[in-house]
């Protein structure tokens, strides 16, 4: 496993990590069973980050992740990085809630959940404009105080309220969509987004001593092959609801794709680990909380690690993803 250390947190993260978002139910690849043997062996093989939240298959991820850890004994050998700040009711509509109330709620829920008596990370998943920022601070210093959080991390948040963020509470961590083809997006599932990854974000990162944990960076599976023009989801997979994986944008999407397959064969290498050999020698990449369904998957990411791009490659994958780098 290769590690990056950043200003910001004093544990080194493995640059691979592992997105827990698929462990809960809303994929049709979701499987309890697999999920467990997934977080058993990525940390056998080196991996000590989780990204996980509690809306993840309606609390069941961080449920799963909490039952692996205390079952195999791992929670002081990992980072779990979890979220607050999306509630929902019996409907499964998702609204947006930093007040300090909900906070000092959720917090205890994802512990109990977690089965553990602290978060290593703890991201505010979405930005809530109605409630102010000194607000949602004052419950975060209160919570990291107690000792029930280590490190604060900020999702989706625009840029200039990052800033307040960190010099009301200091921010630590930074998550925000990133891949190959999604640099610059300006939406995310019909969401639209306060923020430009490669244009605002990395810029910070850098300036803060931030950590930086891009989400979705194999694009929902897009840059392993997991989609082609014939192949479609179950209706229960909650990709259904990425416009981009379908129709005419799915086109666009996919013809960048036989480009990175073409370069792919002829480097010798699958593009799944060119895809997170691109991202992780990006200095400001931290780790790659990709989701996997399976070990096997788990164990072919892993391969990436394994070799380096050279310079003239990645001046080739720029090429190809140069259409991508303003798409909204
Ligand atoms: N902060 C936020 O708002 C936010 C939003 C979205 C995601 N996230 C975080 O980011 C994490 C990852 O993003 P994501 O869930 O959107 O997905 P992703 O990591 O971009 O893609 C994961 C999918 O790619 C496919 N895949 C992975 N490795 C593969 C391999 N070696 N060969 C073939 N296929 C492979 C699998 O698809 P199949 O399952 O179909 O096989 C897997 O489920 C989430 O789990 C979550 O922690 C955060």
């Amino acid at each position: 496993m290769l590690y990056k250390n950043t200003k910001r947190i004093k544990e080194d993260i493995s640059v691979l990590g592992i997105g827990c978002w698929n462990f809960g139910g809303d994929w049709e690849t979701s499987d309890e069973r697999s999920a467990d043997r997934i977080i058993r062996t990525a940390v056998d093989l080196g991996i000590n980050l989780f990204d996980v939240a509690p809306v993840y298959g309606w609390f069941q991820a961080e449920k799963i992740l909490g039952q692996t850890l205390k079952d195999a004994n791992l929670r002081d050998k990992v980072i779990v990085a979890s979220k607050c700040g999306l509630t929902w009711g019996d409907d499964h509509v998702t609204a947006n809630d930093l007040s300090k109330e909900n906070l000092f709620k959720e917090i205890d829920g994802s512990l109990l959940r977690l089965q553990t008596d602290y978060i290593d990370i703890w991201q505010l998943h979405w930005p809530d404009h109605n409630t102010p920022i000194e607000e949602t601070c004052e419950a975060l210093s209160e919570i990291k105080k107690s000792g029930k959080i280590k490190y604060i991390g900020l999702s989706n948040f625009a840029q200039k309220d990052m800033v307040k963020f960190d010099q009301l509470v200091g921010v630590d961590v930074q998550q925000s969509l990133y891949n190959m083809f999604e640099r610059n997006a300006t939406s995310y599932h019909n969401i639209p987004l306060e923020y430009k990854t490669e244009q605002e974000v990395l810029p910070n990162v850098k300036k803060y001593g931030q950590a930086f944990l891009p989400y979705s960076p194999l694009f929902q599976g897009l840059l392993t092959g997991r989609f082609s023009k014939n192949k479609n989801l179950s209706k229960s997979d909650i990709r259904n609801e990425n416009p981009k994986l379908s129709g005419d944008k799915l086109e666009i999407y996919l013809d960048g794709y036989e480009k990175l397959e073409e370069f792919s064969k002829e480097i010798g290498h699958p593009t799944n680990e060119i895809v997170i050999n691109w991202l992780r020698q990006i200095p400001e990449v931290t780790s790659i909380i990709g989701g996997v369904s399976s070990v096997k998957q788990l164990k072919k990411n892993i391969d990436a690690l394994r070799w380096d791009l050279n310079e003239n490659e990645i001046e080739r994958i720029n090429e190809i993803i140069e259409p991508f780098r303003l798409m909204p």
